[in-house]
């Protein structure tokens, strides 16, 4: 286990915060969207959609369910959610995941990462580089000069071995080669995808290395609890367990401090609508062209959510567990509607949103936050869950 519990020393980082000042370089990006009924109701796309061969290997779509009539689909090209059908509590069934509804189209999109699992690092490393026990790894830098969730071709382009365990369990196993995209390991990644009784998806996250290595896993699930292609996310509310969060530079890599949340945008403890105060003009979300920036997590273990977030027309409610200690909040500004989702929209701008349960940005170069590497003879072991229900 890698996971940090130790409330003292985020109460010390949240006190040693340091402030940052850069310049903005990006551009908005507005673009209108409109409501598609159909692509809201509860279908699953065609499996057929989904069988190809890449690089090699056979990819399917894998449905999943629970004894309630909940159903999940996952493909195993990047490990990818797919589908989630949740009931409203009034007769409809959503869709709450965004995202593409064929290989081709998932292909196609992969610059976004939907539903994908990410690694060997989720999200950045600054400067493409990082330093293990003396030696310096370089790595593909693919977004601008950092290297962005695995480099060019992370754990979301490969074709994982899957292996169906029962109706609501699928296992996804991975071996990442010593030295791909640079990173150094024999990497042995397990993640199984658990559609429980209790209308929660569990993604468990297990791997072992050879060598020592650094591993940051998560899942870039983009979420809409008003359905697949329903327009805007802002008016989703939003609550996030965290009194701090880890401030960017302009390329989005952290500076160090850990900020309290406390008298900013930032604050999510109580439940805000995400579009309250987007446009207010805070340096940090001109940096993110909106919310795109790592919580500090007060607690993380799975008896509490540290996030909760509703759908303001289905009423549809998602509470995220995890063990990581860290969030990404991410609020879809690349999003540029070029590509396909399901029900033939498009990937508008800030249609879906991501909570990307994660260990921070840029921790191998960051000695204060907590430590991604994994040595022989550990295991990486950790949990996300997220749970449905209709209010
Ligand atoms: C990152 C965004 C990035 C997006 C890619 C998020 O995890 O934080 O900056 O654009 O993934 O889809």
């Amino acid at each position: 286990m890698i996971n940090l519990k130790n409330k003292t020393f985020y109460a010390a980082m949240l006190a040693s915060g340091i402030l940052a000042v850069s310049a903005c370089n990006h551009s908005s990006n507005q673009q209108k969207t409109s409501m598609t009924d159909s692509t809201t109701q509860g279908q699953l796309p065609a499996a057929s959609g989904f069988d190809k061969i890449i690089d090699g290997k056979a990819v399917k779509l894998y449905t999943l369910k629970n004894t309630k009539g909940i159903q999940a689909a996952v493909t195993n090209y990047g490990g990818r959610l797919v589908s989630l059908l949740i009931p409203d509590g009034k007769g409809k069934t959503v869709d709450v995941v965004a995202g593409p509804g064929s290989a081709d189209d998932y292909e196609e999109a992969k610059g976004n990462y939907y539903g994908a699992l990410i690694g060997r690092y989720g999200n950045r490393i600054g400067n493409a580089e990082f330093k293990l026990e003396g030696k310096t790894y370089k790595l593909n830098n693919n977004d601008g000069p950092n290297t962005l969730h695995g480099g060019k071709a992370g754990f979301d382009v490969k074709v994982w071995d899957a292996k169906q365990v029962d109706d609501h369990t699928l296992e996804l196993t991975y071996l990442s080669k010593d030295g791909e995209e640079s990173f150094p390991g024999n990497l042995n990644v397990k993640v199984t995808y658990v559609l429980n009784d209790d209308d929660a998806i569990e993604v468990h996250y297990e791997a072992t290395t050879d060598k020592p290595t650094i591993i940051n896993l998560t899942n870039h699930t983009y979420w809409n609890l008003n359905g697949n292609g329903s327009g805007s996310i802002l008016k989703h509310s939003l609550e996030l367990n965290a009194d701090g969060f880890t401030p960017v530079s302009n390329t989005l890599i952290p500076t160090g401090e850990i900020r309290p949340t406390a008298n900013s945008p930032f604050d999510f403890r109580k439940p805000a609508e995400i579009g309250s105060r987007v446009g207010e003009g805070d340096t940090q979300l001109k940096f993110g062209k909106g919310y795109d920036h790592n919580f500090v997590l007060n607690k993380h273990t799975l008896q509490t959510p540290i996030a909760k977030v509703q759908g303001d027309v289905t009423g549809i409610m998602m509470e995220v567990f995890t063990e990581e200690p860290g969030i990404q909040f991410y609020t879809g500004n690349f999003m540029k509607g070029d590509y396909k989702f399901k029900g033939g929209v498009k990937d508008a701008y800030r249609t879906a949103f991501a909570l990307e349960t994660q260990h921070f940005p840029d921790s191998p170069n960051k000695p204060n936050f907590p430590t991604t590497e994994l040595k022989p003879g550990q295991t990486y072991k950790t949990t996300t869950i997220y749970k449905f229900s209709a209010k």
